[in-house]
């Protein structure tokens, strides 16, 4: 620093003066002094950038995180955010965990940036980065790039302005200097006091520069501990803009005047749902992160993150990425709590149920190598009807690892469709209504992977197996070690075709393909084709078809609706199956008409003896 600014910082009453705009003070090139370093400094550490959520490309934590080239997941931790999916409103703040290092003289975070169709050093610098970087150093750290014949695709090392503390400002308690970006009408009160950081240290950090000329320039924000910026407001985007367009909706068919009635009531049940969500779309996210925290492991949000690595356990290089985004556990807690991988306590294909902390989970045993994909989408991905990674374990010597799912009281939807012991426990069977709402919380988890997480990402593994349940029967998705990012040669069909046979296996509770009387191999996707094939004779052939456990209970409109559904699904042609928004909103136009409410509507007009009840459930 230079010494003339010394001699500034040892005058506390000139930054009075500036505060209050009686003196204006020289400007300081951003770009040459708030960010320099000394050559031959080595220190380097994790701070953090702050970043405005902007219309229309930057309003999902998702982008952002991409932008950044950082987990989402870090994000949504240095946020407090709650895991929830959904977009944010335009202009919320953000904190971005960035490291920071020193290159020649100035101290930046690189991140890569791949260009797009009219793409400028300029450009790209002051909108996509908010000008958390500047074009010319741009510039400078990508010499082999021509700046006005840049391609679609280049990829361009991005040097976003930051700083590390010296010691001097550690001893002093400041942690980490916050890279933010000035905005014309900012108050440096408001903004000390929402970062809480003193007026003072902002001031002499910034080399006392004039913040009224500092508009759109980047500062440094000087703080103790890592701020905690107001909730960012979200925006719930799922229904409202997913919502398919009728023309390939697909149709329900009811033959009777009070179905179609029934079915314009619930249309308009549904719209009017789809209309009130609105009323909530702005609220406010808190709930925290802290979940996946497990009494006992480390909080990682307000201090630097502590290394993870504790002594004597090895850490794979291919984990080690995901080390501070997740709950830790100890082999040795794993092994004890499952008594040494004991037969007792298995659940499915190295699947244990494993009591840690307190709380039930189910442990997988894998090998580094092998999961890297797997780990790589279960932290992209978060949704109620998706099982979760509550997180890992170390690696031990041989490389093995366990991740550590929550865990689904109910097992596995196959079970409770083709029991063989019916005798034992003939009473557990799902009910109709059941049976519904699985369908569409499968429905919902798909849609989560297809068309809100990006990339979009195919199961490739979905079935009755892989469908958990829980103690309230929520069916959650899981076993992703064969899902993959949704790239060319991967399409999202092949989940709806495994999604529309999942579904006939709820309605017939048959297996997919299994052998029949005569010993013919039956599959459910050609059958249900035959059992709707005749207008007239199909809710005869249903009544036969459909799984003999519902024992009649369930509406047989619903039934045939259901069923075309999952015809759909399962067309031959791959093109002409539904995408999962669509399916969404036929299964709960479905769900609705099997409502209380809707029961005096249809049940007199329809011939069918048909009996609703609320009262039967499984067990
Ligand atoms: C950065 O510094 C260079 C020279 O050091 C100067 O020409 C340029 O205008 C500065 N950029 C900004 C945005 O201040
Ligand atoms: C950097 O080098 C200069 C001169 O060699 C030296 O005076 C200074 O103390 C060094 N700074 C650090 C942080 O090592
Ligand atoms: C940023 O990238 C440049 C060019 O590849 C490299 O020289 C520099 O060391 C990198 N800086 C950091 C902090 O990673
Ligand atoms: C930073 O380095 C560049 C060249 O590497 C040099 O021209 C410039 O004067 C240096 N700036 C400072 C503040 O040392
Ligand atoms: C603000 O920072 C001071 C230390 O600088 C700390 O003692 C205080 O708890 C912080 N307040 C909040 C609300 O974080
Ligand atoms: C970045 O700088 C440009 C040009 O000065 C300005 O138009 C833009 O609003 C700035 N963006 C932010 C987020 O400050
Ligand atoms: C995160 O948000 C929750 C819910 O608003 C709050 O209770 C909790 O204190 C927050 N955590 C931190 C570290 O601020």
């Amino acid at each position: 620093m230079e010494p003339s600014l010394l001699s500034f910082q040892a005058l506390p009453f000139i930054f009075l003066l500036f505060h209050t705009s009686l003196v204006a003070p020289q400007t300081i090139d951003t770009n040459t002094t708030l960010f320099s370093c000394s050559a031959n400094s080595s220190s380097s550490c994790k701070t953090f950038v702050v970043y405005r959520t902007q219309s229309p490309e930057y309003l999902e934590p998702g982008d952002i995180s991409d932008l950044f080239g950082v987990s989402p997941l870090s994000i949504t931790r240095a946020n407090n955010l709650s895991s929830e999916e959904g977009a944010f409103l335009p202009d919320q703040l953000l904190l971005v965990p960035i490291s920071c290092s020193c290159t020649g003289n100035q101290s930046c975070a690189n991140t890569t940036y791949q260009i797009k169709e009219g793409d400028t050093f300029y450009l790209v610098s002051i909108y996509n980065f908010e000008n958390l970087t500047d074009y010319d150093v741009i510039m400078d750290l990508n010499p082999t790039l021509k700046p006005s014949k840049l391609k679609p695709g280049q990829e361009v090392i991005i040097p976003l302005y930051c700083k590390c503390p010296t010691n001097t400002q550690m001893d002093q308690g400041i942690n980490f200097l916050i890279t933010y970006v000035w905005q014309a009408g900012d108050e440096i009160s408001k903004l000390s006091e929402m970062m809480n950081s003193s007026t003072d240290a902002i001031a002499t950090e910034n080399n006392y520069r004039d913040f009224s000329a500092a508009a759109a320039r980047p500062i440094l924000v000087p703080v103790s501990e890592m701020p905690r910026l107001p909730p960012p407001l979200y925006t719930t985007t799922t229904a409202a803009h997913h919502k398919p367009k009728s023309n390939r909706t697909i149709i329900i068919a009811s033959s009777t005047v009070g179905a179609v009635l029934a079915l314009v009531l619930c249309s308009l049940l549904v719209l009017a749902y789809f209309k009130c969500r609105p009323k909530e779309t702005i609220i406010r996210k808190g709930s925290s992160l802290e979940a996946v925290d497990l009494p006992g492991s480390k909080k990682p949000c307000n201090d630097q993150p502590a290394s993870p690595m504790t002594k004597g356990d090895k850490l794979l290089a291919e984990i080690s990425q995901f080390i501070d985004k997740m709950a830790m556990f100890e082999n040795k807690a794993i092994l004890e709590a499952t008594m040494n991988l004991d037969e007792v306590y298995r659940i499915g294909v190295s699947v244990y149920r494993a009591t840690l902390n307190g709380r039930v989970f189910a442990v997988k045993q894998a090998k580094a190598g092998d999961v890297k994909e797997e780990l790589n989408i279960l932290q992209i991905v978060s949704h109620a009807n998706l099982i979760k990674l509550a997180g890992i374990s170390y690696t031990d010597a041989d490389g093995d690892f366990f991740l550590v799912f929550e865990f689904a009281e109910n097992g596995s939807l196959d079970n409770w469709l083709h029991s063989k012991s019916s005798s034992s426990n003939s009473a557990s069977f799902l009910s109709w209504r059941q049976r519904l709402n699985i369908a569409l919380d499968v429905a919902n988890g798909l849609q989560y992977m297809h068309e809100h997480t990006r990339p979009s990402i195919v199961h490739r593994d979905i079935r009755t197996s892989n469908i958990l349940l829980n103690a309230h029967f929520k069916a959650k998705i899981s076993n992703f070690s064969m899902a993959k990012p949704a790239t060319v040669g991967m399409t999202l069909t092949s989940d709806v075709f495994a999604f529309g046979v999942v579904l006939l296996e709820l309605l017939s509770g048959k297996k997919a393909m299994e052998a029949r009387e005569g010993g013919e191999i039956g599959m459910l996707w050609k059958e249900i084709r035959m059992v709707l094939e005749d207008e007239n004779k199909r809710k005869e052939r249903m009544r036969k078809w459909i799984d003999p456990n519902l024992e009649g209970f369930y509406p047989m409109d619903g039934a045939i609706s259901l069923a075309e559904v999952a015809r759909a699904c399962t067309a031959e042609n791959s093109s002409e199956r539904p995408r999962m928004a669509e399916i969404v909103f036929n299964l709960s136009v479905i769900a609705q008409s099997c409502t209380d409410s809707f029961e005096k509507v249809w049940m007199p007009n329809s011939e069918e003896n048909i009996q609703i009840t609320n009262s039967v459930f499984a067990r």
